[in-house]
């Protein structure tokens, strides 16, 4: 996952730019480069692969300065090769950059139109080559900087630097994260305090508009209008070698991951500037297929249940689902029409690992979605969908749950437009709800002070209900079966129906009640039965539609999920749940990244 370096001193700054990378390599990356001015001149040295083949390049052809800036590249937009790697460099600026600019196809579409040639296939250079336009226009670097950021949508940290100006460093940031730090004889950028926590105890952090000119040793902080403001500077956590980035667990580390994660996978599926589907790089025949037969365990069986419903809505693929320890043992009426999928993040559950044998021992194709492209399950699938979650270690599973559903969307839409089932408009509308994804789930990551709270009001309870309906039944499942695991709460998750067929007896002021209640059509069915919860007396928590009158009439507890589209409720309602069960187990003390009984990989039946 990338990140970004800038540094401004008086000696040469590229080896301490390379030492910073290298702090910033356990993020995972494909690429690495770095760009220094010196004499009015910008230098620039990025390479595909590790850091150290960086060093090795700037040993045989260095490069110095008082002011560079630096970049690890997870490839997101384009493939992960030299020339896309960062900085991007169009003559008289050279910037890095993380997250994704959404609106770049439209920006590089009108650049193109009047003559601009690009060079990569990333986002980033649009930001190069429309500041580079600015100043060729006789702009200054800050105003150029600012009227290109306002032009662009989307999530973002950049640091540029410019020809001609030996000494300046300008950035800013929206959504993705940016840091300073006035270290000793140097001035720090950072998308990462823990990269640099070498080299002083405390950094500021940008907030989302902010502007920072570093010039010589001089630093400025601007708003958007360009008015001086000032920022706190913050302690932090020297850098430790235990792979926590700072976090308390792995697991918190992993939720904050998502958005990352997700727009790796999602681009490897989706073509963001063609909106295109990718997967016709596979040589795989779909063209018979009539329907699947999906099988997994826990949370993996959970997103082949949402991944039902996708096939069957918008494929119009019958799909027959079951918990790999049923399917090895069930007549599953195979046939030669049918696609066998199995899910799995290990791909070495014994259980899938079985079920996948007893479809090949019938003659069926097989198609695995995976995070470990090494496994088992990987080795013997016919055609094998990587999510790119990167290493999951937390036993409670949360990026590859979410990583597997961008996956699985992918399939979707790929088969849906296959079997003709959805027209380019549908398409292109679909596509559109996956590539606003990470960028909807950095928004949702900041109710964590807001379930931090309802954690600390639910903690002691010994019981709890999640409750949903279509798009949100998996999900209050898999959220009764997160606050199981690592809380050891005793939770159901039912479908909201449900509710008056039995679990309402279990109603009481001391039962937290987690409706999943979403601005779909469903909305007005689950309020109803939110009220039979109220005239009970349950404890009401209330994540998708909240409205002020239910937050005062009904004195719930709300998280404002503003997302409708069939592809990204499940998605994005899914973080404040792993927000809810992390807390909760956090306050209870439990050993959340490996709770007790369980393992990360169950490889026996
Ligand atoms: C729950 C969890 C488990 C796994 C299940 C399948 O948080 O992680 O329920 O989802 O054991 O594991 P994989 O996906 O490795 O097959």
């Amino acid at each position: 996952m990338c990140g970004i370096v800038g540094i401004s001193a008086k000696k040469n700054v590229s080896s301490d730019i390379v030492q910073c990378l290298n702090h910033l390599s356990y993020r995972g990356y494909d690429s690495a480069g770095l760009s220094i001015t010196k004499d009015n001149e910008i230098f620039e040295r990025k390479i595909q692969g590790k850091v150290t083949n960086l060093e090795n390049f700037l040993n045989n052809d260095p490069i110095s300065g008082n002011c560079g800036i630096g970049h690890t590249r997870w490839a997101t937009h384009g493939e992960p090769n030299t020339i896309n790697a960062h900085p991007h460099t169009i003559s008289n600026v050279s910037v890095v950059h993380n997250g994704i600019i959404e609106n770049y196809h439209d920006l590089k579409a009108i650049l193109e139109k009047s003559g601009v040639n690009f060079i990569s296939d990333t986002d980033t250079e649009i930001i190069s080559q429309l500041i580079n336009i600015e100043l060729i226009n006789g702009k200054k670097p800050l105003e150029a900087f600012k009227n290109t950021i306002t032009k662009l949508e989307g999530a973002y940290a950049i640091v540029a630097i410019f020809r001609g100006y030996d000494d300046l460093m300008i950035g800013t940031k929206l959504g993705s994260p940016l840091l300073y730090m006035k270290a000793k004889n140097m001035i720090i950028l950072s998308s990462d305090a823990y990269s640099i926590s070498d080299y002083g105890s405390s950094v500021t952090y940008l907030e989302d508009g902010d502007i920072i000119v570093t010039e010589k040793s001089k630093i400025s902080l601007h708003d958007y209008s360009l008015n001086t403001i000032q920022r706190p500077s913050k302690k932090i956590k020297k850098r430790d070698k235990d792979g926590l980035n700072g976090h308390d667990h792995f697991m918190i580390k992993e939720i904050k991951e998502q958005p990352d994660v997700l727009s790796h996978a999602l681009s490897y599926y989706l073509n963001f500037s063609k909106y295109k589907i990718n997967l016709d790089k596979y040589n795989f025949d779909f063209t018979k297929i009539n329907r699947i037969i999906i099988s997994a365990c826990g949370t993996a069986y959970f997103a082949g249940m949402v991944a039902k419903s996708w096939f069957e809505d918008i494929a119009n693929i019958k799909v027959d689902l079951d918990i790999a320890s049923e399917f090895r043992y069930k007549k599953m009426f195979f046939d030669n029409k049918t696609l066998s999928l199995f899910i799995s993040q290990s791909g070495e559950t014994a259980d899938t690992l079985a079920a996948l044998r007893h479809a090949k021992e019938n003659d069926q194709k097989i198609v695995s979605v995976v995070n470990t492209v090494e496994s088992s399950i990987a080795k013997e699938s016919d055609l094998v969908l990587p999510i790119f979650a990167g290493q999951e270690i937390g036993v409670a599973s949360t990026k590859a749950f979410t990583c597997q559903l961008a996956t699985l969307a992918s399939l979707v839409l790929f088969l849906a437009k296959k079997k003709r089932h959805i027209n380019a408009s549908q398409e292109k509308a679909l596509i559109e709800e996956l590539v606003h994804i990470p960028s909807q789930v950095l928004d949702v990551l900041k109710y964590e002070n807001d379930i931090k709270k309802i954690a600390k009001d639910i903690h002691k309870s010994s019981s709890a209900i999640f409750m949903g309906r279509g798009a949100t039944l998996p999900l209050a499942l898999e959220g009764a079966l997160k606050l199981k695991e690592i809380s050891y709460i005793h939770a159901e998750g039912i479908a909201s129906g449900e509710l008056k067929h039995g679990a309402i007896a279990l109603v009481d002021k001391k039962l937290p009640v987690i409706v999943l209640a979403p601005d779909d059509i469903f909305y007005v069915k689950n309020l109803s039965n939110m009220n039979e919860v109220y005239s009970r007396g349950g404890k009401i928590i209330l994540v998708g539609k909240v409205q002020n009158n239910q937050l005062k009439d009904l004195k719930l507890t709300g998280i404002n999920i503003e997302v409708n589209g069939k592809l990204n409720i499940p998605i994005i309602m899914s973080i404040p749940l792993q927000l809810l069960a992390y807390h909760v187990a956090k306050l209870r003390g439990t050993d959340i990244d490996q709770p007790r009984n369980l393992a990360k990989a169950v490889t026996v039946e």
